[in-house]
């Protein structure tokens, strides 16, 4: 790790407006620096005054932090609360017909709810859950499109103190297979169709065939939305039901469940370097805590603003950025269904301009590929309501930075790069942009109570400029609780003995420049950063030797313009090697397997056929070597332990 260099030579700075960081909540860097140092020496009051002010409570909590088990941290936990409470029924004395969720379609029709039509559609539909037999610690499964009824769902479950596991719209009958299984849910919520870019999305279908594979037994109900007119292909008497008879006649009012702190608000699955996807467990006040400090914090919300976040609700982004955080706060925010693509590359620009959105908030690959698209797009349309950008998932490169900076920000709005994983809940190292000057490809600075630090094996802090180990040293609210059934793979994964168990281990590599900022560097382990979406290499893996002509297969990442990685597999089949149109035939094949095992995020970008994979002489693949070959570098690696040192020679040519 110590050798890892930086390859980037960033020494741009732009501090906020005067105007920007007069009217800022942390205005100026001695603001920002008082609250560090407020953390630094009372660490616990600063998280118990923050829990005090940001989080309406049943009962108040006597204590901020129990670690007497660490790594099973416990916050506020003899505080009881609940969180669709906080995000609806508070704000209703004065805000009742504020506007919560402006909801663009993908044929761009526009719906608006305000805060007490959501606070009614929220328990009209927990009382239907409950009808359907869900209660507290219930887990329940939402398969859903980004519609108004995803958050619905969400807030719903988080009312009656059910467990959501939220799985992204996207994903394979396999995949959600496994998550239900996974988590025991009892209910799964779909839609019949969801709708993106003018197609359809086949979520009953999905479901349907997830259930085919077996596993799906503890769920007793399947709740559908009804999307489009083509109604479900098929219907299992009994077990499904559809949401608009769900909620006929059902109460307006749901007295919300009251949870101790500590009780899971959520689970959500994420990929790891080994084995199965992980059920990254939040807790209830932890996890809003989180939200709703570092939403505040991070775009200097304003009551006025128009927030809108890009983010689908089946990834972190969307429980923090959409269901949680800003719902909290009672920020009206924009959600939008379909795509930045259609049905043009100038969808984002003109829903800015449509919907006066002043906070805007996406991802690096999408910036990358609209850049691609129409760089010049942005300055058709007024845009002068925006200020503040944010972006998230991946590093994003300078250039990406920059055009964002001047061509949507134009020069006037900060661009809040957050780190941050499902693990942490919330961000953790992000500019607060009323202080903080940004660099363009750094996250700058770690948020006011969040110890991060870069080491190296031991635990020591490296030099500015050296590569090592991104952790945070000190346990934080929104902080993951354990992994889902499997304690042990949460200690052994976050808390490694290599640390003595002490530090929380990101899974990132970064580096410091002279002023202390931040800069990620990627993963250490074996987890590939697609468009900003985490994929284990070894779920693909396993994806492909599932198939039948597959002996052995090894996926690494290289560098993608847009997407940030794309997937190179490795692949040997149980025949011989195929070449040439064969190859190409049974590559495209490969590619259209993955994508209906996991998904078409995880679908390989090139795959290369060998007659075996280079390995070392315990058997063990050389997977650096596989990176290079994948990046068309020069082996510098000892090859001199390969058996066949001719198949590096086959495996430098991609079969599509
Ligand atoms: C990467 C998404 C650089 C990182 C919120 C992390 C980033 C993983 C950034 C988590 C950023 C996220 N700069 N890298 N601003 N944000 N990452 O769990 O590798 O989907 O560990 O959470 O994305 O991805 P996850």
């Amino acid at each position: 790790m110590s050798t890892i260099e930086s390859i980037l030579k960033e020494t741009r700075s732009f501090p906020p407006s005067d105007d920007f960081r007069r009217k800022a909540q942390i205005s100026g860097m001695e603001a920002y620096n008082a609250l560090c140092e407020q953390a630094d020496d009372h660490y616990l009051s600063f998280w118990g005054d923050l829990a005090r002010e940001l989080i309406a409570w049943k009962k108040p909590f006597s204590r901020v932090l129990d670690d007497s088990n660490a790594p099973f941290f416990k916050w506020f936990d003899d505080g009881v609360l609940n969180v669709s409470y906080n995000c609806l029924d508070r704000h209703l004395p004065l805000n009742a017909n504020k506007i919560a969720l402006i909801f663009e379609a993908d044929d761009g029709e526009v719906t608006r709810v305000t805060y007490s039509e959501l606070h009614r559609r929220v328990c009209q539909f927990a009382n239907g859950l409950k009808s359907l037999g869900v209660a507290k610690g219930d887990r329940v499964v939402i398969y859903m499109p980004m519609v108004i009824e995803a958050i619905v769902a969400m807030q719903a479950c988080a009312r009656i103190g059910a467990i959501h596991s939220v799985v992204f719209g996207g994903f394979s009958a396999g995949a959600l297979r496994d998550r239900v299984q996974d988590a025991g849910a009892k209910v799964v919520i779909t839609a019949n169709e969801g709708l993106r870019g003018g197609k359809t999305v086949a979520l009953k279908a999905t479901t349907d065939e997830a259930f085919e594979l077996g596993g799906c037994e503890s769920v007793s109900s399947v709740v559908v939305y009804q999307r489009t007119n083509n109604g479900a292909s098929k219907w299992t008497e009994g077990r499904d039901v559809w949401w608009h008879k769900l909620i006929e006649g059902q109460a307006e009012e749901c007295e919300p469940e009251w949870v101790n702190a500590e009780d899971p608000l959520f689970i959500l699955y994420t990929s790891g370097s080994t084995g199965k996807p992980k059920g990254i467990q939040h807790s209830t006040a932890g996890f809003l805590l989180g939200a709703l400090n570092s939403f505040r914090w991070i775009f200097d919300y304003k009551p006025n603003d128009v927030y809108w976040c890009t983010a689908d609700v089946g990834w972190i982004t969307g429980h923090s950025y959409i269901t949680y955080g800003p719902l909290g706060h009672g920020a009206t925010q924009v959600i939008f269904e379909g795509v930045p693509t259609y049905p043009d590359a100038s969808r984002f620009w003109r829903m800015i301009e449509k919907h006066k959105v002043s906070i805007f908030y996406t991802a690096p690959t999408a910036i990358r590929s609209l850049i691609k698209l129409g760089a010049d797009l942005p300055a058709k349309y007024d845009l002068s309501s925006l200020r503040v950008l944010g972006t998230v998932g991946e590093p994003i490169n300078p250039e990406a930075w920059m055009w964002y900076y001047e061509v949507v920000g134009g020069g006037r709005c900060p661009i809040v790069d957050t780190w941050w994983q499902t693990e942490t809940g919330s961000a953790m190292i992000a500019p607060t942009p009323g202080a903080v000057p940004t660099k363009p490809g750094s996250c700058t600075l770690p948020l006011p109570g969040i110890m991060a630090d870069i080491v190296d094996e031991s635990g020591a802090p490296v030099e500015p400029g050296k590569g090592g180990f991104l952790v945070i040293k000190k346990p934080f609210p929104s902080l993951v609780r354990t992994i889902w059934g499997d304690p042990d793979r949460f200690r052994k994964t976050y808390f490694p003995d290599e640390f003595e168990g002490k530090y929380y281990l990101a899974g990132d590599s970064a580096h410091r420049d002279e002023s202390g900022y931040f800069w990620i560097m990627g993963r250490i382990d074996d987890v590939l950063n697609v468009s900003g979406h985490r994929l284990g290499t070894m779920e693909i893996e396993s994806a492909l030797v599932a198939n039948p002509l597959v002996a052995e297969a090894a996926v690494v990442g290289k560098p993608h313009d847009i997407k940030g990685e794309a997937v190179v597999a490795f692949v040997v089949l149980k025949g011989s090697r195929p070449s040439g149109d064969e190859a190409r035939k049974v590559a495209d094949n490969l590619k259209q397997w993955v994508a209906h095992e996991i998904g078409k995020i995880a679908q390989p970008d090139e795959i290369r056929f060998g007659e075996n994979l280079p390995k070392t002489r315990s058997g063990k693949i050389m997977r650096r070597l596989l990176r290079s070959l994948a990046r068309g570098e020069e082996i510098v690696q000892d090859v001199s332990t390969l058996e066949n040192p001719q198949i590096l020679a086959q495996l430098q040519e991609a079969a599509n």
